[in-house]
């Protein structure tokens, strides 16, 4: 691996500067945690859905696909637990007015120090004077309807997972799938959390990619071995270097009341190892509970053998905001060329937001006419750029830095003999091509596997 140069700082910057992720409200001085994505950052994060839906839809034929309402009835949080239990013990801190959550200070976690003495752990400088913890429910509460009243409170969704569960008998009926099979669900979910950060690692409001994979009980472990495996390797497989990733399996002391077990896809951030993604095998925890409050019977008839049982479930848990982050933290690079810093997010070409630039050299002598036809013939394969505007250098910085893997340059030559250069945004070698040959040839490259040339 070469020696990371990347901070959460430049990632910031970078996603700033050229308008990928911006904090939201900004003309009215921001709301703490939570942001825009500007058009980079939209492109970013769709390539990164778009690549978990084929993982799971078009590589396979044992998963559907759902898209379930975020306002769901109340009584699904009743049947989920969160209600009673999706809680963060929390202290404050009367003298400074921090407020920390309970069990990183019991943990002594990196970073978690009394602000107005960073040497000491919050609790323990001179003037501490902490609260006893206290829950903190983490679900944003509405109402549904012009009157507020008990009767018509709703909750914003803090997972997709639910509305997955209560939508298993239309499923089995619909899509005629019988275990081991999956639905699959996108889509915001809300937390209150009480210590969002790290730009957008931790947020309020945020994506998830969830799949529950229902299955005979027998054949839970399997599969939570299986879905463990291929969670993992669906970052290497988009480029995430192998050193910075890792699998590690939750203590029993930190499994969830349903889950027989739990492993986290941890990812190197410049903030240390943190969880990426949760796979869990959750037993039967969740069918039963809302069989249980509904009584609607959520369970699984097999006509063949005549048996009748509540599928396990393993659920791999995805955020596509925390992915999208660490694909651009692993991406980020800087080189000195000729004698300049080059900023470069060597994304794998699948994620990257434009596939290819067409750049005239000049904005004259019928380049610009020549490279806007060049753009005709690529828009309809892939995300193509137009850019016309300053020196060709500045042009191809401004393209690395947005991890654009191809550039095609109009020069003088082009209008004569009819070819163009393509620039590699990882070797930046040069090569002349054909205009006609331009399609074929790019939509090939991008198909091929790709591994980052980070690693050496
Ligand atoms: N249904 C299980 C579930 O929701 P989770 O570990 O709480 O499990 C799954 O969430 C994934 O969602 C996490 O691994 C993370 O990627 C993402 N996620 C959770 N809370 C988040 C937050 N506040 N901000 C951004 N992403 C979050």
């Amino acid at each position: 691996m070469s020696e990371d140069v990347v901070t959460m700082d430049k990632i910031v910057a970078l996603c700033k500067r050229r308008g990928f992720i911006f904090a939201s409200s900004e003309i009215y001085g921001g709301l703490g945690s939570t942001y825009d994505y500007g058009h980079y950052g939209v492109l970013l994060k769709t390539n990164v859905k778009n690549e978990w839906w084929r993982a799971m839809l078009q590589e396979r034929d044992d998963i559907v696909a759902l898209d379930s309402a975020i306002l769901q009835h109340p009584d699904v949080w009743k049947a989920s637990g969160h209600l009673a239990g999706f809680t963060d013990p929390m202290v404050d801190c009367r003298t400074c007015k921090a407020r920390f959550r309970a069990d990183h200070i019991a943990e002594r976690q990196p970073g978690i120090v009394c602000p107005k003495k960073p040497s000491k752990v919050p609790g323990e400088g001179p003037d501490c004077d902490l609260t006893e913890a206290r829950d903190f429910n983490l679900m944003f509460k509405t109402n549904v309807g012009p009157v507020e009243s008990t009767s018509s409170v709703a909750y914003l969704r803090p997972e997709t997972a639910q509305g997955i569960f209560i939508n298993f008998k239309n499923v089995l009926q619909f899509a005629r799938k019988k275990p081991p099979f999956g639905i699959a669900q996108v889509g915001k979910s809300f937390r209150n959390e009480i210590t969002p950060g790290n730009f957008i690692f931790r947020t309020r409001e945020f994506e998830q990619m969830e799949m529950e994979f229902f299955v005979p009980p027998a054949e839970a472990p399997q599969w939570y071995a299986t879905w463990k495996q291929i969670r993992f390797d669906w970052y290497t497989r988009l480029g995430i270097r192998p050193a910075g990733l890792r699998l590690r399996e939750h203590e029993a002391d930190e499994l969830s009341h349903y889950s027989s077990g739990t492993a986290d896809v941890e990812y190197l951030f410049p903030i240390g190892w943190s969880e990426l993604e949760g796979i869990a095998n959750r037993g039967d925890f969740d069918l039963s509970a809302h069989a249980a409050e509904s009584r609607t019977k959520l369970e699984y008839f097999d006509p063949g053998s005549g048996e009748r049982y509540v599928p396990h479930v393993i659920e791999p848990a995805a955020g596509a905001d925390r992915a999208t982050l660490a694909f651009l933290v692993d991406a980020y690079d800087e080189e000195q060329v000729d004698g300049e810093l080059r900023t470069v997010l060597k994304l794998h070409p699948r994620l990257a937001p434009v596939k290819v630039a067409v750049l005239p050299l000049v904005k004259k002598d019928g380049q610009p006419d020549i490279a806007k036809e060049i753009v005709a013939s690529l828009r309809g394969l892939m995300q193509t750029e137009y850019d016309e505007g300053g020196a060709i250098g500045k042009r191809y910085r401004r393209q690395d830095e947005i991890g654009t893997p191809y550039c095609v340059t109009v020069d003088h030559e082009t209008l004569t003999e009819r070819t163009v250069t393509v620039r590699d945004r990882d070797s930046m070698a040069q090569e002349r091509v054909a205009i006609d040959d331009l399609p074929a040839l790019l939509a090939g490259r991008l198909a091929q596997p790709w591994s980052s040339p980070k690693l050496g």
